[in-house]
């Protein structure tokens, strides 16, 4: 394989999220026939995309975003004839889930078919296929007449991108295309579920809520991961055991009751700065926390839509420690605690 240029040009192509113009589409489009990398935006997060059946050009992906190989991708799709392209063995069930959450933030996994080479699958037997919202990805796809892999489109171990700016940060001079579609609106990645065995299996909360799955599936199990315990033997999802979503600021998380929390977020508040650090506070609750930056949240849409763009914001401001409150882990909140405490160096209950 040719080494891969660090040092490219890179492009950034403003698109309408609404009205997409052809030619832009077709300018992106073109790169991706070729076998580049593009990113761009999903109602998740934003991605970087590469033919998902180039095994060439998804190598590249790995290259750019430093990601281990045996991490693998999730294919977006704009059709639902493509599923069967992709996968093999499809159970009904992906199909009622199609008709129920797509286009939209849901990746089932599936049996594999022989059109998706290993790199794609970091060597699983298994697929991983979305059918995503945002119209700027579904005319990307559909112009690019293949399948697009894509991961979210930050540096190994950053907090996802939810705006052209983050994937910027991340991967200038990396990649040579980015397409600028505007904020992302849901903030944190797809939810994952496992469509291999007889019961369904959660991999990773996200944009569609477990409520909302158990309504369609009836019968969903929640991965060990997911519930804090160590999972044995393999990993279901490669990317359970790394650690993700970190902004450079040491993040602790603070779980209790809401006066409590509100009072211990305080008290750490002035430790923290007392020991000379700069501390940030994302907050459920209204206080004068005395802290060098603060983000209030309303609502866990907003959490979830802000908690990725306020873990960079903080990073730029020289934040050294973020002190955010948790909330329940139910609808988007269980994605937004799963992400918290992926990034958490510290959990303490008030
Ligand atoms: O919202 C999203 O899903 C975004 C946008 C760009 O679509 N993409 C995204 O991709 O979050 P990524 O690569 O950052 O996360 C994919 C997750 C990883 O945790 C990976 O391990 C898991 O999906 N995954 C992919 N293929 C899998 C498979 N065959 N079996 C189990 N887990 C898989
Ligand atoms: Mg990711």
């Amino acid at each position: 394989m040719a080494p891969f240029k660090i040092k490219m040009h890179t492009r950034v192509l403003k698109v309408n999220p609404k009205r997409p113009e052809p030619e832009k589409i077709r300018t992106a489009a073109r790169r991706i026939k070729m076998g580049d990398l593009v990113a761009f935006p999903t109602e998740t997060v934003y991605g970087l995309g590469a033919d998902a059946l180039d095994a060439k050009a998804v190598r590249k992906i790995f290259v750019a975003k430093g990601r281990p190989s045996d991490n693998p991708l999730i294919i977006h799709i704009c059709d639902r004839k493509d599923l069967s392209v992709l996968a093999v063995r499809i159970p009904d069930m992906a199909y009622s889930l199609a008709d129920a959450f797509w286009p939209g933030p849901l990746t089932m996994v599936l049996k594999k078919s022989k059109r998706v080479p290993k790199i794609t699958t970091g060597g699983l037997d298994t697929v991983a296929v979305r059918m995503p919202e945002n119209r700027i990805a579904q005319a990307l796809i559909k112009e690019s007449g293949t399948p697009i892999a894509a991961p979210s489109a930050n540096y190994f171990g950053r907090p996802s991108p939810t705006a052209a700016e983050h994937v910027l940060e991340d991967m200038v001079g990396r990649i040579g295309l980015v397409i600028d579609g505007g904020p992302t609106k849901i903030g944190i990645e797809s939810t994952v579920v496992d469509l291999t065995s007889k019961v369904p299996i959660l991999l990773r909360p996200g944009g569609v809520t477990v409520e909302q799955l158990q309504k369609e599936l009836g019968r969903i199990s929640i991965h060990p991961a997911l519930r804090g315990r160590r999972s044995k033997g393999v990993h279901r999802s490669p990317g359970m055991k790394y650690k993700h979503y970190s902004p450079d600021a040491q993040v602790i998380l603070v779980d209790g009751p809401a006066a409590s929390t509100r009072k211990k977020t305080v008290e750490l508040a002035r430790k923290m700065r007392e020991e000379h650090k700069r501390v940030g506070v994302i907050a459920i609750t209204k206080a004068a926390y005395g802290a060098d930056a603060v983000k209030h949240v309303s609502t866990e849409g907003e959490f979830a839509s802000s908690l990725f763009r306020t873990f960079r914001e903080f990073d730029s401001k020289k934040i050294d420690v973020i002190i955010v409150q948790a909330i329940p882990k139910r609808g988007i909140g269980l994605g937004v605690m799963n992400r918290l405490e992926k990034a958490a160096y510290k959990k303490i209950r008030a």
